[in-house]
């Protein structure tokens, strides 16, 4: 029997989910990962394509788009991890960049989640480097 959560995924910008994209970026990095809180909002929310995975009306997962093809912000709630959510976001973020035309699609992974990103054909470029305090391992997606 198929146990997985109905996951509901919606694509927009960032004045109309900030609201709700804000709190699970700030309990996933601020208070999960020890991020400083000055570097989790920035400049390039406002030119972004955001991610908004719901189940029922809760709000459990977010991530983002650049005009360049970065994809980053990806965070899932901890009580909801392991249940789907983060593919559907990242692949909801993937179908988006295939809309735009977006040839190349390159992030700036953990490096404890690179076996996720690989699963979407993801590929680690260059050494391990540290970013807001943890290690990050470049990774680049071609068409
Ligand atoms: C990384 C993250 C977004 C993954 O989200 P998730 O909802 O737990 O992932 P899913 O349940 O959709 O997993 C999809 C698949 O990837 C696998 N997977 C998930 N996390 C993985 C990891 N860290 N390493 C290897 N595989 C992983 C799952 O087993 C699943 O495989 P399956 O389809 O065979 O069952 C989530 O763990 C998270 O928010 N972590 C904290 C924030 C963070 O570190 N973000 C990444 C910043 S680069």
């Amino acid at each position: 029997m198929n146990t997985r959560p109905v996951i509901t995924v919606q694509l927009g910008e960032w004045p109309e989910f900030a609201a709700l994209a804000t709190p699970i970026r700030f309990r996933v990095f601020v208070d999960e990962q020890k991020v400083p809180a000055d570097m989790e909002l920035d400049e390039f929310d406002a030119v972004s394509c955001h991610a908004l995975a719901l189940i029922g009306d809760e709000p459990v997962g977010t991530g983002r788009l650049l005009p360049d093809g970065h994809i980053g912000r990806m965070a899932v709630l901890a009580d909801w991890r392991g249940h789907g959510v983060g593919a559907v976001l990242l692949q909801a973020l993937i179908d988006e960049a295939e809309r735009r035309g977006m040839p190349r699609l390159v992030l700036s992974a953990q490096t404890h989640a690179l076996g996720f990103y690989a699963r979407f054909g993801f590929v680690p470029e260059g050494d391990v480097y540290e970013e807001a305090g943890l290690p990050h391992q470049a990774m680049v997606r071609r068409r």
